[in-house]
């Protein structure tokens, strides 16, 4: 395995290693890292004093072309911050919350673990999903997710954040020409193809950060020269057709999650919901890949509010669905070099 995807090899029994609470939870950060990000930009730091956790932006890595809000950063924090959450209840470490406002970061996340003595039905336990999920942007089949697993989705909706799955053709077939055109619209910038041609790698990359854009169905050989065909080229105008029907045929679910405001830390929830649903769906098989351009071009989320008749912002589109080919891991920054000492 090369080094720069060493992150997704995780013992779960090394937690037992662990000799202090606070090396138990410097551990949990292992399965933050594996959290999807916006370009796997990797947008979060932690810090850890004693038994209190704090998680914030890292401001270097974020990505002003897509990002101008820092909306995806946030989300993105959110996912990570899930996958903390989710590895801290397996391992039966209690936790607190706050949101905080911060001058520096916007809003801090502060958690304060504590050991607990609950025990857990283990087998069945969302953390073995962690090393398993990834983005697929491969075609999905048209077998359906059973009920109940939807359900227990869209009941996963609060007051402050919603989820909706679509299969109704006519309004997935409009939301996925909305998802399309603000794809096409957001790389008509060409600040916007020059930051996304450097996150994008070849199949074969050393870097810790980006996509190897096998992940995007490129072959090797094409996967050098892809970023500097990105950069000047909007592929995304030539590939309409095969996107359209890539969403329309070939995803038998699209999911909104939105939430009731539209501030940083409503961000960092809608992030929370899409790692537990990525999670959730990688429990049954299912694979997930978020869409962001509608969300974060123009005024397309207003066209996506008008369709589903919700006076919520919406803050991220998914694929949802059964693939027969599955994608690879992208790299990860360790948990070593994202925490400070
Ligand atoms: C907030 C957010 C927005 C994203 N937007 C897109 C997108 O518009 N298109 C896409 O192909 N992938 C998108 N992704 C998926 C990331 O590219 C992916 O998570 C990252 O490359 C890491 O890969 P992994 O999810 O397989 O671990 C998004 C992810 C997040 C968290």
């Amino acid at each position: 395995m090369k080094k720069n995807y060493s992150a997704w090899q995780i013992n779960y029994q090394d937690f037992h290693k662990q000799l202090s609470l606070t090396e138990q939870i410097y551990f949990l950060i292992r399965f933050a890292v594996l959290a999807p990000s916006g370009h796997n930009s990797q947008p979060w730091k932690f810090s850890v004093k004693k038994t209190t956790v704090f998680l914030k932006p890292e401001i270097q890595r974020a990505i002003p072309m897509s990002d101008p809000a820092q909306r995806q950063m946030f989300i993105s924090l959110g996912c990570a911050l899930e996958n903390f959450l989710i590895a801290a209840d397996y391992y039966n470490l209690k936790n607190k919350i706050e949101y905080i406002d911060d001058k520096t970061y916007g809003i801090m996340t502060k958690i304060v673990i504590e050991k607990s003595k609950s025990t857990k039905d283990e087998k069945e336990h969302l953390i073995f999903s962690i090393p398993k999920r990834r983005t697929n942007r491969n075609k999905y089949l048209e077998r359906l997710p059973e009920k109940e697993f939807i359900n227990k989705i869209t009941n996963l909706s609060n007051n402050d954040a919603r989820i909706e799955l679509i299969n109704k053709k006519d309004i997935k077939d409009s939301l996925a020409q909305i998802a399309i055109e603000a794809q096409i619209e957001a790389m008509e910038d060409k600040n916007f193809r020059k930051e996304l041609s450097e996150y994008l790698k070849s199949n074969i990359t050393d870097s810790k950060l980006g996509m190897p854009a096998v992940g995007f169905g490129i072959p090797t050989l094409i996967s050098f020269f892809a970023p500097t065909l990105i950069k000047y080229i909007n592929v995304n105008k030539l590939s309409r057709k095969k996107d359209e029907t890539l969403l329309k045929k070939y995803t038998p679910f699209l999911g909104i999650i939105s939430t009731a405001k539209d501030n940083k830390e409503s961000w960092i929830k809608a992030g929370r919901l899409y790692e537990q649903i990525a999670l959730e769906a990688e429990k049954q098989n299912l694979s997930t890949a978020p869409l962001a351009a509608a969300i974060q071009t123009k005024n397309f989320h207003k066209d996506i509010q008008k369709l589903i008749q919700s006076n919520f912002r919406p803050q991220l589109i998914f694929r949802l669905g059964y693939s027969e080919k599955i994608a690879g891991h992208t790299p990860r920054l360790t948990a070593e070099e994202i925490t400070e000492i």
